[in-house]
């Protein structure tokens, strides 16, 4: 998610989820073929299973950038075709391209070129007065010609104009029923479904019709949520307490630190953690008020878990 996550946050959130399918923010093929690849592509070798996603339409561009991004190791590539923002109209990517599936097909053939993991779509249902069933088979149905196996549906279209992205990311309304369509008229290929799941209850129920559920926002504000999922689907697995988190984050907070890497911009990741618990927005303040100062080191978390009223 775009300034909200980065590699420290999909660190953070192994800890609390070994086996989930982590996805970075949407990076763009001309920031990699341009800028500092580096810079965007590094992550931990904890974060994998990890998936890259592009933002582009340039078919040269986003099967160089998918090059570099073998390089450095990343399971899957996705391509961004839903983010509704104008900056990323203008450069036309995003959610636009679902009335072009040619051209996010030519560049789905040319990444595949450039390497060997899976290259996926992440979409909307539609876009604008594009808002039925027929026009989400027929994108899926070019890409699916084109050789792509696996798609990740935000269950709502996006408007292109008049919305700001987050009022796209709540007021079309979400509609399940469109997605489990899609598997079932495509049931060789992997469909993942995403949009307003925040209970284990409603996980359960669209993995009813669905192959995979991806988890945005709530993950982000109450990621321990993350852990919750791993017990319900991998009861054999161990899954740590918040404060087991926190002492595992330490070794890792003090390495970054020591790259010169700010304390805040690791723990703002995981302010959320007690959230909902006794003793979250002791948690919270501690954290705001203290992470930001410049001497400021992992001393910060271990004090925050004392300044909580509670053991939570
Ligand atoms: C701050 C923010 C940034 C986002 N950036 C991206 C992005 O880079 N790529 C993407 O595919 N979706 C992005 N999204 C959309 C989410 O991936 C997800 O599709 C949407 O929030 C709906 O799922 P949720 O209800 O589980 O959050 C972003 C969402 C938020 C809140």
């Amino acid at each position: 998610m775009m300034d909200w996550t980065d590699r420290h946050c999909r660190y953070f959130m192994r800890l609390l989820s070994p086996s989930a399918r982590l996805y970075t923010e949407m990076v763009t093929a001309a920031a990699i073929v341009h800028g500092d690849a580096e810079r965007f592509l590094r992550f931990n070798e904890e974060e994998h299973p990890v998936a890259l996603q592009l933002g582009g339409s340039e078919p040269d561009w986003m099967a160089q950038a998918t090059a570099r991004a073998s390089e450095f190791g990343y399971d899957e590539i996705n391509i961004n075709v839903g983010c509704p923002s104008d900056r990323v109209q203008s450069g036309r990517f995003g959610a636009c391209l679902m009335a072009h599936p040619d051209v996010v097909a030519d560049c789905f053939r040319a990444m595949r070129r450039e390497t060997d993991v899976p290259v996926t779509v992440k979409t909307r249902i539609g876009i604008d007065d594009k808002d039925n069933y027929d026009f989400l088979q027929g994108f899926v149905d070019a890409l699916a010609a084109a050789g792509c196996q696996k798609f990740i549906v935000h269950a709502r279209i996006a408007i292109l104009e008049g919305l700001s992205p987050k009022e796209n990311r709540s007021v079309p309304p979400l509609n399940y029923e469109r997605v489990y369509q899609l598997k079932q008229d495509f049931p060789d290929l992997t469909i993942d479904i995403n949009g307003g799941l925040t209970s284990l209850e409603q996980v359960d129920t669209v993995l009813q019709h669905v192959d995979g559920a991806m988890i945005g926002r709530q993950a982000y504000h109450q990621p321990y949520f993350l852990a919750e999922l791993e017990r319900h689907f991998n009861p054999d697995q161990a899954v740590p307490s918040r404060q087991d988190v926190v002492d595992r984050m330490l070794p890792y907070v003090d390495r970054m630190i020591a790259e010169g890497v700010s304390l805040n911009s690791m723990t703002r990741h995981m302010l959320g953690l007690f959230a909902g618990r006794p003793g979250a927005r002791a948690w919270r303040r501690y954290i705001s008020e203290h992470a930001h100062r410049e001497e400021a080191g992992s001393e910060v978390l271990v004090n925050a878990l004392n300044a909580m009223p509670l053991a939570a």
